[in-house]
């Protein structure tokens, strides 16, 4: 079985059948990060190019990872270093990147749209690294990863997702993601922070953390999104991390062997306590670790690399 299209633009493109045949792929490569030399010749004389229009430390260095741990050329662009400062437009960056003959772009950016934008410009694949609220399906594949490691599947699952769920790229694509695969997805957070018709993708909506929480056999908390939101939508950090944060006392209402995940960078203090992101139930740096491998698949499914040839 291959994937259907060329390019990953978001969660909401892909079959039940495709999002297993990733994850089971990323497991078949997690292992090459074990491995004292972390390098398998499978994309050797490829090229893929990161172009992100928006901070990033997680996703930009892990695709950079896994590029070079497949053996493929990977090439930075730093876009404040670039002519986009100079005023060149996303289709003309597009069309010269292609003319230089890339076998993959990777994207980031504020807008949402520009990575299907930018794959009707070019002939090479893209994928997308998160595009403003719409989606970021490489981090909903490695979270979907971490949990099926974890728990052995995904049907059945209570996931529960709380907080800023507007401006979440992370809860659209895990909200899509895990409903493909059998799970119930409830979301919550300030009301002004959950988007009319969230339901049309597939979760119910609780009117609180507790509520949301409770039976939870995951808990993924969200970041507050500070830069994409005015000071309007929140009276106060405080009062949002009484009401919304995750401690110790409003974890006593999940399951016992519930698993938290957050997709990072983490507000401590605000939408999780340190002592729960770091405790026992927390699965935060294993997300990071299941990166590369979902990052590796990825290329290795979309770019076609024979597979023989990295035993
Ligand atoms: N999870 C995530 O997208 O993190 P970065 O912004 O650091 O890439």
């Amino acid at each position: 079985m291959s994937l259907t299209n060329k390019n990953l633009l978001g969660i909401e493109s892909l079959s039940a059948e495709e999002i297993l045949l990733i994850l089971d792929t990323a497991e078949n490569f997690k292992e090459v990060s074990a491995r004292e030399i972390k390098k398998v010749p499978t994309l050797r004389g490829k090229t893929i190019i990161n172009l992100f229009y928006e901070p990033s430390t997680r996703t930009r260095t892990s695709f950079e990872i896994a590029a070079k741990r497949m053996s493929a050329d990977a090439i930075n662009i730093s876009v404040s270093a670039s002519s986009t400062v100079k005023g060149e437009t996303i289709k003309d960056t597009a069309r010269n990147l292609e003319a230089m003959k890339p076998d993959c772009i990777v994207v980031r950016h504020a807008s949402a749209g520009t990575p299907d934008m930018l794959a009707k410009y070019v002939d090479c694949t893209v994928i997308n690294a998160g595009d403003g609220a719409h989606e970021h399906p490489s981090q909903a594949l490695l979270d979907l990863m971490t949990v099926k490691e974890c728990k052995g599947h995904i049907d059945g699952l209570k996931v529960a997702i709380i907080g800023d769920i507007t401006h979440s790229r992370v809860a659209r694509s895990n909200i899509i993601g895990f409903s493909k695969l059998g799970a119930s997805v409830v979301v919550t957070g300030p009301r002004t922070l959950i988007p009319v018709g969230i339901e049309e993708l597939g979760c119910t909506v609780a009117k609180d953390t507790v509520s949301a929480i409770k039976g939870a056999d995951v808990i993924m908390m969200l970041r507050i999104q500070l830069e994409r939101q005015g000071d309007s939508f929140l009276p106060s950090l405080r009062e949002y991390a009484t009401l919304w944060g995750l401690d110790k006392d409003k974890l006593k209402a999940a399951a016992d062997d519930v698993v938290i995940l957050h997709p990072g960078p983490i507000n401590r203090g605000v939408e999780i306590s340190s002592d729960v992101a770091d405790g026992e139930y927390s699965l935060i740096l294993e997300q990071v670790t299941n990166g590369v491998a979902v990052r590796m698949a990825l290329f290795y499914l979309l770019l076609g690399g024979p597979r023989e040839s990295s035993e």
